[in-house]
């Protein structure tokens, strides 16, 4: 059943021994780390596990690069002229390297996967200590050795099928957070480049992802989303469980009140999850499920393997059997070949299905994936126009849509506050995944006291994006 390995635990316990080795060296000189992270949220958990080898290894975060001693570019190259920017800003830390010397310069994640990329910027800056690939993250101790020793360290492996545990994760938030159900991806939508550099799909084991949960709960977090590029063809290595199975167990743990999850793919989304969704309380009443485009033709170039009209019927029955549920969507906009014709059927679905947030992209070439040769590439303009035409679509869908929660009354996890003209404002959202502001009268201390609460608010007003409240009793 198993499709992977996982990494060797003496490469992972050699590569502990090595942080603390570090650790002694550097912890009596007050080192800093800084890390700058670019994309989605799988990346954003990556940042988490550097983070926490970092601190296993004696450094202590900053925010600003000036100050640091460790300065790390977490990479993405799904999408725009990522490279350029990331070029950019490694060029940019030559003055700092040379006002610190011993400043290490680390680049790693997804971009740096594709060897031509990592092995141009190595050639290109020779100051950069560290390149790695998507592969090698646990081995970052052993490279920051080798860096304090003055050697450089590039290395990006092809390997296919290994699932890494055990490192040790710095979590950003105190009460909701994340946790990887799977890596990599079979799909091989024809304009993306994951596949290439994330590897094959291959799913945690169920009682390495439960014993994490349950660790998580215990230090007090309330909310996890459950990330992978594919949740709903999630399949337990050990006895074949699927994912609504997954999320049934998980939602028994203690502590845990919420369950989010992330990113289902339209084809593989089973009546068994709707029906997960519909009966269990803690699973959130939101679906992220990205629809790319409209018209069945450029989903069929696409390779997504279902068509609008499947797209819709899921929909409906997401809708009729699940209270209350907001679904949100990825789309993109000037794929190779799409005519006005399609990308009217692209806008007409946004209408039909009323999004309650769309992330809108400009179709962009990745070097390697098939699209990418495809003929009739559209001109950056005419990409331009028909994001801009969307984006104003989406939003006045968006209008509509919020208009619907007024008088409601929601039940609100919050997630933080801010000051605006001296009075605090609460933000957090509804289960259905939809931002709530309200007011809060009360001093400093009962504010904070009140981030991971979950409370009763009445819906008595929208913005573009949010709703407003008032605290319900
Ligand atoms: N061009 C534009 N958007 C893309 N995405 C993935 N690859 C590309 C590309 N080559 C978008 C898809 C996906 C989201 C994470 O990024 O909409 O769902
Ligand atoms: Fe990319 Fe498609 Fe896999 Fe999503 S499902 S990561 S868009 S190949």
């Amino acid at each position: 059943m198993r499709n992977y390995i996982e990494t060797p635990a003496a490469e992972l316990e050699a590569n502990r021994l090595c942080a603390k080795r570090i650790n002694e060296q550097i912890s009596p000189l007050g080192l800093k780390y800084h890390i700058e992270a670019y994309g989605c949220q799988m990346n954003g958990h990556d940042s988490e596990r550097i983070a926490g080898m970092l601190v296993e290894c004696g450094f202590t975060k900053c925010d600003d690069k000036a100050s640091a001693d460790f300065i790390i570019f977490n990479t993405c190259c799904v999408r725009d002229h990522a490279e350029q920017r990331v070029f950019g800003n490694v060029g940019a830390l030559k003055a700092l390297k040379d006002a610190n010397p011993r400043l290490i310069i680390a680049v790693c994640g997804c971009m740096m996967q594709q060897e031509k990329v990592s092995r141009h910027l190595y050639k290109r800056f020779p100051y950069v200590d560290i390149i790695f690939g998507t592969n090698e993250l646990h081995r970052l101790p052993t490279m920051i050795e080798a860096a304090l020793m003055g050697e450089r360290t590039l290395m990006v492996r092809n390997i296919d099928g290994e699932v890494t545990e055990g490192i040790p994760i710095l979590r950003n938030g105190t009460f909701s957070t994340n946790v990887n159900i799977m890596f990599g991806c079979n799909n091989f939508c024809s304009y993306c480049i994951v596949p290439y550099v994330r590897g094959r799909e291959r799913s945690r084991s169920f009682e390495r992802i439960f014993s994490e949960v349950e660790d998580v709960a215990k230090c007090g977090f309330s909310e996890i989303t459950l990330l992978g590029q594919n949740v709903n063809s999630y399949c337990s290595p050990e006895s074949g469980m699927k994912f609504p199975a997954l999320l049934d167990k998980i939602s028994g743990i203690d502590g845990i009140e919420r369950i989010r999850f992330m990113t289902s793919h339209p084809k593989d989304l089973s009546d068994e999850l709707i029906e997960v969704m519909a009966t269990n309380d803690k699973v959130c009443k939101h679906i992220h499920l990205p629809v790319q485009s409209g018209s069945t033709r450029i989903l069929e170039q696409m390779n997504r393997r279902y068509s609008r009209e499947h797209y819709l019927e899921l929909v409906g029955k997401l809708r009729q059997r699940v209270q209350d549920i907001e679904i949100t969507t990825d789309i993109i906009v000037g794929f190779p070949g799409e005519t006005e014709e399609d990308f009217n059927q692209t806008l007409s679905l946004v209408r039909e299905v009323g999004f309650s947030a769309a992330f809108t992209f400009m179709y962009s070439p990745r070097p390697g994936t098939k699209a990418a040769s495809m003929p009739n590439q559209i001109d950056p303009a005419e990409k331009k126009r028909r994001l801009l035409a969307l984006n104003a679509v989406e939003a006045e869908m968006l209008k509509t849509n919020n208009q619907k929660f007024i008088g409601k009354v929601g039940k609100v996890l919050v997630e933080g506050f801010d000051v605006r003209d001296g009075q605090y404002f609460m933000n957090g959202r509804l289960s259905n995944f939809k931002s709530v502001y309200f007011p809060f009268d009360a001093d400093e201390a009962a504010v904070r006291g009140m981030v991971g609460k979950t409370v009763d608010v009445n819906i008595v007003d929208t913005t573009n994006n949010s709703l407003i409240g008032e605290l319900n009793g």
